[in-house]
């Protein structure tokens, strides 16, 4: 139990009564909410991170600095997407900090200790990327909200669509931990429901990039294609050593849109015509992708991409809860509720969250052309995570 933080948001007025009788018309002019950001600022997932928390700083900026008509202070932490520095860095963020709310993280093994601290400590925490199913399904919990995706969604509509093209045969390479282990699930699933079979799985320890030895197995398979996992550094590798193989035309590569996220310009030639599945896409025609487009270009000289939209979207659904409680982030069954029943206007298109917390949305099939992950048709729409296992409380 947090106590401790609405008094020291109080600035240490004294006596448990007086407390509760003045902590919510103080609190928006006491102190300012502090947000502890914690993301990979370093290491093969650093790009993704900078994206998210410009992004969220950019929405904040929007809203005049505040959120629920309280002025906002942020506090960084770089992760390096390592599992093991992840319990300390979140004791840091509550403990020392003593922040309002968390916002992070993209590695889907690093996001569990912010999901445990949130629901022991009573912190709000809001996942701008890291997909890792738990989160949303038996861990869930009314502290805990998505932006994102869970690993299963855009994987399915990967297996979905690959399935409707006709192949019977496939075989998933990626990294050895959750993201990597829990997409091959959904996309082992999409292609079932396809009528089609996952029939290999390939993988390596993150994050490292040694793909000779995966890829020498690839022509032996005996599979149609080749979904994987990659994001970030690896995903410019994985793509670049599968075309420099002379893989590419013998079994067509496709996967998760991580694969070709964010990532275009480093992989040159070696992407084009890729296939993958995601939340979003490049060319998808609404105005707010437009105009967020032009800001995040404007603002950071860097394209927006997927990550860039997660973050935006976290500080809009704080906006949206914290609108209701007046900047109480202690306030969570208000909170929760308000969030639970905001329609983000999101530049992938406005979402809701299914009652465990995570984006119901649809997943877009995207080719590479050029510089862009042109979308080409959905491969699924209005994707509802099963959320297995949730009991939310009431
Ligand atoms: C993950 O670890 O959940 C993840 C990392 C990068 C991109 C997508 C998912």
């Amino acid at each position: 139990m947090r106590h401790f933080s609405r008094r020291s948001v109080l600035g240490g007025l004294a006596g448990a009564a007086s407390i509760t009788a003045l902590a919510r018309p103080a609190i928006a002019q006491a102190a300012p909410l502090k947000i502890g950001l914690m993301l990979p600022f370093s290491g093969t997932y650093a790009a993704l991170g900078e994206n998210i928390a410009a992004a969220f700083e950019l929405c904040l900026k929007e809203q005049d600095g505040k959120l629920g008509g309280r002025a906002v202070t942020i506090v960084r932490v770089d992760d390096e997407s390592d599992p093991a520095k992840a319990p300390a860095n979140v004791n840091r963020l509550i403990g020392r900090d003593n922040v309002d709310v968390m916002v992070g993280t993209v590695h889907s093994g690093v996001v569990m200790a912010m999901v445990q601290a949130a629901r022991e400590k009573e912190v709000p925490l809001i996942i701008p990327n890291a997909g890792n199913v738990a989160a949303t399904r038996n861990l869930c919990s009314p502290y805990v909200f998505r932006s994102s995706f869970s690993n299963w969604q855009p994987a399915y509509g990967m297996g979905k669509a690959l399935a409707a093209k006709g192949v019977k045969k496939a075989a998933w390479v990626t990294w050895d931990y959750a993201a990597g282990k829990e997409s091959g699930d959904g996309f082992r699933d999409g292609l079932k429901a396809g009528g089609a079979e996952l029939t290999q799985v390939l993988t390596l320890p993150f994050p490292e990039t040694n793909f000779q030895p995966l890829l020498a197995k690839i022509p032996g398979l005996g599979v149609d294609a080749v979904g994987s996992f990659f994001a970030g550094g690896g995903a410019i590798q994985f793509v670049k050593d599968y075309a420099a193989a002379g893989l590419r035309d013998k079994v067509p590569l496709c996967g998760s849109g991580f694969l070709t996220e964010g990532v275009l310009k480093a992989q040159g030639a070696a992407a084009e015509g890729i296939q993958t599945a995601l939340h979003y896409g490049d060319g998808l025609n609404n105005p707010k992708n437009t105009a967020f487009r032009t800001l995040f270009k404007a603002t950071t000289s860097r394209d927006a991409d997927v990550y860039a939209v997660q973050g935006y979207d976290a500080a809009q659904m704080l906006a949206a809860g914290l609108a209701a409680t007046k900047g109480d982030a202690a306030a969570i069954k208000p909170l929760a509720a308000a969030i639970r029943a905001a329609r983000i206007d999101s530049p992938r298109g406005t979402f809701t969250l299914s009652p465990s917390h995570n984006p119901v949305q649809t997943i877009w099939l995207r080719e590479v052309r050029g510089s862009e992950n042109k979308v080409i048709g959905a491969a699924v729409e209005a994707l509802v995570d099963p959320g297995t296992g949730c009991k939310m409380p009431a």
